[in-house]
């Protein structure tokens, strides 16, 4: 079991890359599946969900290989068309194979994802889009078994919410279906583009990503193509966190500061002087820090639910108190006991965490809950007093590439062991 052991107190400066968006690799890895020929991902992020991806295509007769920062894939010839349990319990986001192997195959069996850390995660709106394409589904002993027997074809399909994962899998349905799938309420995250933007470099024929409503008409046939992955948004915010919290100033080169204005208005309420590049953002830190109004996290362009946890961690160190609702998912504060333990001053009410600062975080020995959770509890122990040991590091490396390297690289003392 390996884990990071962090001396804390260290301002963090100098440049960092920021790394692929998880969040747009692993449904464009999704997507690959539905291309005859090569595609080139590049700037794609090392990541265990990623490795865990590829796994997937394998499993299902593609190819797909890491060179570099690049991962390419080949799905000339997919011999099957149901993802293995031990996989789809893996990468929980493995839901949206569902639409890629419809797609492309027309039929497809997977597990259930279930439940995760973050509460439970349904997959309902998914289902009922891909039945008003034309999909059977049943479900036998937790796996789904889903065939379209008069093949897909397009719908009219309106979200109750904006669901990333749902609006995904109808894209991915929809690109190859026959005739024309209009979604509307559908979600607006820059990740939703960027799969737009990668299926339409194949011939896909996607309009209005990006915005509520996304018109897809059919073609009958993709073709690979090379695709620059978006970056992070949420590693960015990360980096964001970790310099405000340890009154640093470091650069993020290759980011796109357009899709952080919700992050950079908190960033800049609390102290922090935020200057937006052409392709890049410097952040500086080192003001005291004051508390903000109210955060509630929102669909994009909203706050984003994956930044607060780690939004949290200078909220302690700031003057006053500031509130976070959580009304995206409904277990989403489940880093809050260690940070507590560091020294927080944290209180959950209903779905809600009220902080009061400034606090000192002190070192301690803590296990990572979840990806973003720890995420936050790394940030802690940069701006913590003493040594923290960071345990279950696991959930981190699901979504950030050699964080102990890259924070080496700005002056942090960490170490994985
Ligand atoms: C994606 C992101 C995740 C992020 C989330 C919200 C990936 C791989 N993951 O997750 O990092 O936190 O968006 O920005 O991109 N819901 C339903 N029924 C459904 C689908 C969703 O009720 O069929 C609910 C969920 O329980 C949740 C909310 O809708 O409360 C948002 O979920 P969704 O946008 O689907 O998130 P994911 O795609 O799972």
């Amino acid at each position: 079991m390996q884990r990071f052991v962090i001396h804390g107190g260290k301002r963090l400066e100098g440049e960092i890359t920021v790394q692929g968006a998880k969040n747009s690799a692993l449904p464009i890895l999704s997507a690959a599946l539905l291309c005859k020929g090569e595609s080139v991902l590049e700037n794609c992020p090392r990541l265990s969900d990623v490795y865990a991806a590829c796994r997937i295509l394998g499993s299902l007769g593609c190819r797909c290989r890491l060179e570099g920062t690049s991962a390419v894939i080949c799905a000339d010839a997919p011999t099957a068309a149901a993802v293995p349990e031990g996989l789809m319990q893996e990468m929980r986001s493995s839901i949206i194979f569902m639409g890629a192997m419809l797609g492309r195959m027309g039929t497809c069996s997977l597990g259930y994802p279930g439940g995760c850390e973050l509460g439970p995660r349904p997959i309902d709106l998914h289902l009922a889009a891909l039945r008003r394409m034309g999909v059977r589904i049943r479900e036998e002993d937790g796996i789904l078994r889903c065939t379209a027997p008069g093949g897909l074809h397009g719908a009219r399909i309106h979200l109750a919410l904006p669901s990333v994962g749902a609006t995904e899998n109808i894209l991915l349905a929809a690109v190859m279906a026959k005739g024309e799938t209009v979604i509307t309420n559908a979600a607006r995250e820059p990740e939703i583009m960027d799969l737009a933007a990668y299926l339409n470099g194949c011939g896909a024929r996607i309009e209005g990503a990006g915005c509520s409503t996304i018109r897809v008409e059919g073609v009958p046939s993709l073709t690979g193509c090379t695709h620059r992955i978006m970056p992070d948004r949420i590693v960015t915010a990360t980096w964001l966190a970790a310099a405000a919290a340890t009154g640093g100033r470091l650069r993020l080169a290759g980011t796109d500061a357009a899709s952080l204005e919700s992050v950079l208005d908190v960033f800049e309420e609390m102290g922090c002087r935020c200057k937006r590049g052409q392709d890049s953002l410097t952040v500086y830190g080192g003001c005291p820090l004051r508390a903000v109004r109210d955060i509630r996290t929102m669909p994009y362009p909203g706050f984003p639910t994956d930044a607060q946890a780690v939004v949290t961690v200078p909220l302690c160190l700031a003057d006053g108190a500031s509130v976070i609702e959580e009304t995206v998912f409904s277990d989403r504060f489940r880093h809050v006991d260690a940070l507590v333990k560091m020294g927080a001053d944290i209180r959950i009410v209903g779905r809600a965490a009220v902080i009061r600062g400034p606090v000192t975080l002190h070192g301690a020995q803590v296990a990572a809950t979840d990806l973003r959770g720890g995420a936050a509890m790394l940030t802690a122990a940069l701006a913590a007093q003493g040594e923290t040991v960071l345990t279950d590091i696991r959930h981190i490396d699901r979504g950030y590439d050699s964080p102990e390297q890259v924070l080496r690289s700005v002056g942090a003392d960490i170490v994985r062991i």
